[in-house]
């Protein structure tokens, strides 16, 4: 029988991951069906889907943290995140949890871009769930300084204090902003959803710096017009993390490596 995965969420049509699934299992030659569930009672979608065979799902907004709560047992990256994007049954009918976003974004940063992150002074807006599944890859990469800044800054502060034995991290508010530089801007707020930026000085990129929007879209990013209008040379959406975040829940499913530049190519 076909191995059966999907990936639950609310709202759900314009997911991409059916595509890059597929994508994935024809060129690996893996025997696997890849759907979409819209969620609405989440816990109990998730039981119905397994029941009926599923192996492992992808969720995504707004279920991380109920899926973290949900599973059997968690590995050491989902616990720090405290969101879980990736649910694989276990042989023993358990449910483990996972999140592949951090490694994601680094992947993508790094591998396919080459933006070395080592001693580099990096910003990270936002404090929420989206902000906090990408810290600790972010920081085991031995950047010189990594800020957390967001609209609420006592939110920042909790979250820098959560993840200090780690490196060096701290955090404020996006009022406190002024006078800093950072090589690299990293949006994880939510404000893109609106259509909006946070607020933040137009010079805190240094010169020729880069920045990266954990959203993407069909259209240019609100933040990417941002960075582009703010003089970085690099204004990467975050099509590439969910590319890779795709391929490292399918390394933790099939066991295998998918080529995810390929896929990368085959979406712009
Ligand atoms: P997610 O899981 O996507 O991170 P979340 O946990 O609700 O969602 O967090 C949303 C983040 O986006 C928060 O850091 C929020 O800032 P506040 O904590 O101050 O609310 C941030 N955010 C949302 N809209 C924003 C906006 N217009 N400008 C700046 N930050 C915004």
């Amino acid at each position: 029988m076909t191995d059966r995965y999907a990936v639950i969420g609310n709202p759900i049509e314009h997911s991409k991951s059916p595509q890059i699934h597929a994508a994935f299992a024809a060129q690996t030659g893996q025997h696997m069906a890849y759907g979409r569930i819209l969620g609405k009672d989440f816990e109990q979608d998730v039981h119905d889907f397994i029941a009926a065979g599923g192996k492992g799902l992808n969720v995504t907004v707004p279920f991380k943290e109920r899926a973290w709560r949900l599973v059997d047992e968690r590995s050491a990256r989902a616990r720090l995140a405290g969101a879980v994007n990736t649910l694989i049954l276990l042989p023993d009918g358990r449910l483990r949890g996972d999140n592949t976003d951090g490694i994601g974004l680094v992947r993508d940063l790094r591998d396919n871009h080459g933006f070395a992150l080592e001693a580099r002074r990096i910003l990270v807006l936002g404090a929420g769930g989206a902000a906090r599944g990408v810290l600790r890859p972010l920081l085991d990469a031995r950047p010189a300084q990594l800020l957390i800044a967001n609209r609420a800054a006592p939110k920042a502060l909790e979250l820098a204090e959560r993840f200090k034995a780690m490196g060096p991290v701290s955090g404020c508010g996006l009022d406190a902003l002024a006078g800093r530089q950072f090589d690299l801007v990293i949006n994880a707020t939510a404000a893109g959803l609106e259509g909006e930026v946070p607020l933040v000085p137009g010079d805190c990129l240094v010169p020729g710096g880069w920045t990266y929007d954990m959203m993407y879209g069909d259209q240019l990013t609100a933040f990417c017009r941002w960075a582009e209008a703010h003089g970085a040379s690099q204004a990467l959406d975050g099509l590439g993390m969910l590319v890779e975040q795709a391929a490292e829940s399918f390394f933790l499913w099939r066991d295998v490596h998918p080529d995810s530049q390929a896929v990368i190519r085959l979406l712009r």
